[in-house]
């Protein structure tokens, strides 16, 4: 029998240069390592993953002409278009000598990539390698933008506020406001980019983040939309060996407070790497955290509310409730946060990562969607898996104070935290028989990878 190291092979990887992209793209890079590949890591010098935390792997830095400066300037889809541009040509110049080599071995088998670099296909195809696309979000957000150009047909786009309530013609149980094109306010270009990243001719398959125990209703009709194998590989912040990717510095003092809170009590509070509040809804939430009585760890990013320098707004009473039962910190090591016995509830923006994280750990949610996939996620948590309270209206603290407390000590909270738990045993169940499904000898993606071997 062919052993796995014996049949090592080269894999690129060209993440997109965004903790919620970087984390699933160099776990799934672990996730391979363990089973006899070797590593590149092709990413842009913006937001560059830090090298010394995955020495196994072999970094490859592509310039991108864009400073921090610039990149503070742009709106995301100017910079996803400028990142796209600006690497291609320097992408194709690194790999092309690595294809020149004469040992089979040393070139390169693969290239796996985040649609959302979607440039790096022709670079694939001028190189003539096989790629695979990495979708980091949900099936159901997949499918969604494959069905965009259905709903642009029927006339529903560009969406009315009138319609926000409806749901999606076979896009059940999503509402027209969940999708990511909802009050998107570049919708154009939105569109266009879906448009690129959704039509995956060429690649040989696509790699999900999820499970089928929580999205086979979208993984079958998804399957049959493209013509290419899905697989879903996830979740793989679970299969990978730990690992961080933190652009941020994680402050590990969390855990020793957690270490001091009564089980299932804190309520943990992160709204993720990129969206924000503004300064009225900082002082709802730290009010309506400090009116629940709930231990409370808040995660608050430095740049996470608009106009003001961190947590200056915050006045004195308040403080005195943080040293009380709270902590506050600017980043946090999540994925222990969410395995801590303390932590009873996660109130997130509900981005997919998280709330895989979140889903692996049995802890139930307060959603607070903020854009793009989050609300479809927060859609799947609160009606489909049950597992989630959503906060829908403006932020105000007896609302956020009541929803907490729906959640950490109510009835409802209890039958939430139940279904929780059953699901992260769902979930391991259904780890088990990706570890045990995926032989990479025998599956199709595995005769991608072999193809060029
Ligand atoms: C973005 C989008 O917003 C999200 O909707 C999309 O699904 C992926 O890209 P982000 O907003 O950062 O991601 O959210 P999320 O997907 O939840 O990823 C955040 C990551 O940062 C998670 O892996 C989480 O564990 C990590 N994190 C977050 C920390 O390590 N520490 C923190 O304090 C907060």
């Amino acid at each position: 029998m062919e052993k796995q190291g014996e049949r090592c092979g080269k894999l690129v990887l060209v993440p997109c240069p965004f903790q919620g992209h970087i984390n699933p793209m160099l776990q799934l890079a672990a996730i391979l390592k363990s089973k006899g590949f070797s590593i590149t890591i092709a990413h842009t010098q913006f937001n560059s993953p830090n090298p010394s935390n995955h020495h196994d792997f072999t970094f490859l830095p592509i310039p991108d002409g864009i400073s921090d400066r610039d990149a503070a300037t742009m709106d995301f889809m100017a910079l996803i278009t400028a990142l796209n541009a600006n690497s291609e040509v320097p992408l194709r110049e690194r790999l092309s000598p690595m294809m020149k080599q004469e040992e089979q071995n040393d070139r390169i088998a693969c290239i796996i990539y985040d649609a959302i670099m979607y440039k790096t296909e022709a670079v694939a195809n001028h190189l003539k390698i096989p790629s695979i696309v990495l979708e980091t979000g949900s099936a159901a957000t997949l499918l969604t933008y494959a069905a965009v150009p259905r709903l642009q047909a029927d006339g529903y786009i560009p969406l009315q506020d009138s319609m926000s309530q409806d749901l999606v013609p076979l896009l059940h149980p999503f509402r027209f406001k969940d999708l990511p094109i909802f009050n998107f306010p570049n919708l154009e270009a939105l569109l266009q980019l879906l448009a690129t990243t959704s039509n995956i001719k060429t690649s040989s398959a696509i790699i999900l983040n999820t499970l089928d125990c929580l999205e086979h209703p979208s993984l079958a009709p998804l399957q049959k939309h493209y013509q290419v194998p899905i697989f879903s590989m996830g979740p793989f912040h679970k299969i990978a060996p730990p690992s961080s990717s933190s652009l941020l510095k994680e402050d590990t003092n969390c855990i020793s407070w957690l270490d001091k809170q009564s089980p299932n009590s804190v309520i943990y509070v992160s709204i993720g790497s990129v969206a924000s509040i503004d300064e009225r809804e900082l002082v709802e939430t730290a009010w309506g955290l400090a009116n629940s009585g709930q231990p409370f760890l808040w995660v608050v990013r430095p740049g996470s509310i608009r106009g003001l320098e961190w947590l200056a707004l915050l006045p004195e009473s308040f403080k005195e409730t943080v040293e009380e039962r709270g902590c506050i910190v600017e980043w946090a090591p999540q994925k222990e946060v969410l395995a801590h016995g303390a932590v009873g509830g996660f109130w997130s923006h509900c981005g997919w990562n998280s709330t895989l994280e979140s889903t692996c750990e049995g802890v139930p949610m307060v959603c607070r969607p903020c854009f793009g996939d989050q609300r479809m996620n927060a859609r799947c948590l609160s009606h489909v898996w049950r597992v989630g309270l959503e906060l829908e209206n403006e932020l105000q603290r007896g609302e956020i104070e009541r929803t907490i407390r729906r959640l950490m000590v109510g009835k409802e909270g209890e039958e939430m935290r139940r279904s929780a738990i059953d699901l992260k045993l769902k979930v391991e169940l259904s780890i088990e028989k990706v570890n045990t499904r995926i032989d990479w000898k025998e599956t199709p993606e595995a005769h991608v990878f072999k193809a060029d071997l």
